[in-house]
């Protein structure tokens, strides 16, 4: 199953949420069955290392960061097997570029799978080292329960 994260500039949050899901699901020996990566909505970031806050929190977190941003193309929608956008304006973004209704059904927001609350994971870019952190726990509890629904 191949599982895409979005984010605006995917330099924060989706390069994180891939970051998780991978370290997850090597822990698990689930590599066989699943493969994740991300994007971003906007084109700012095209060939740039994650946000180096991001980093540093994800490695004091234990986990290990690995990506170069790319932009969301509707070639997407027939790549991967479900979509996650980050956000209710991402999540827009995307369904604009959809010419199939059979793209609908795989996106949905990565909140849906938080066990603690729905909505957006709020946009740490100028925030602060608690925002940043506060991302890391929302996709940590997240990724955790969507891995637990999605294997088989
Ligand atoms: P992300 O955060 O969407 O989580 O990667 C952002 C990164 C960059 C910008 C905005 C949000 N920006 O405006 O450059």
């Amino acid at each position: 199953m191949k599982i895409l994260f979005v984010c605006l500039g995917n330099i924060c949050r989706s390069p994180l949420a891939e970051a998780i899901f991978k370290h997850k699901i090597k822990e698990k020996g689930l590599e066989i069955q699943f493969s994740a990566d991300s994007c971003g909505t906007a084109n700012y970031h095209i060939g740039y290392s994650p946000d180096t806050r991001t980093i540093r929190n994800a490695v004091k977190n234990g986990v290990p960061m690995r990506h170069l941003g790319r932009q969301f193309s509707s070639a997407d929608f027939d790549a991967f097997d479900l979509i996650f956008p980050m956000d209710k304006s991402n999540l827009n973004t995307i369904l604009q570029l959809s010419n199939d209704a059979s793209h609908l059904k795989k996106v949905k927001l990565v909140r849906q799978y938080d066990p603690n609350g729905q909505g957006d994971v709020p946009d740490p870019y100028n925030g602060t080292d608690k925002d940043f952190q506060e991302v890391f726990d929302i996709l940590d509890r997240t990724i955790e329960n969507l891995i637990d629904e999605l294997k088989t």
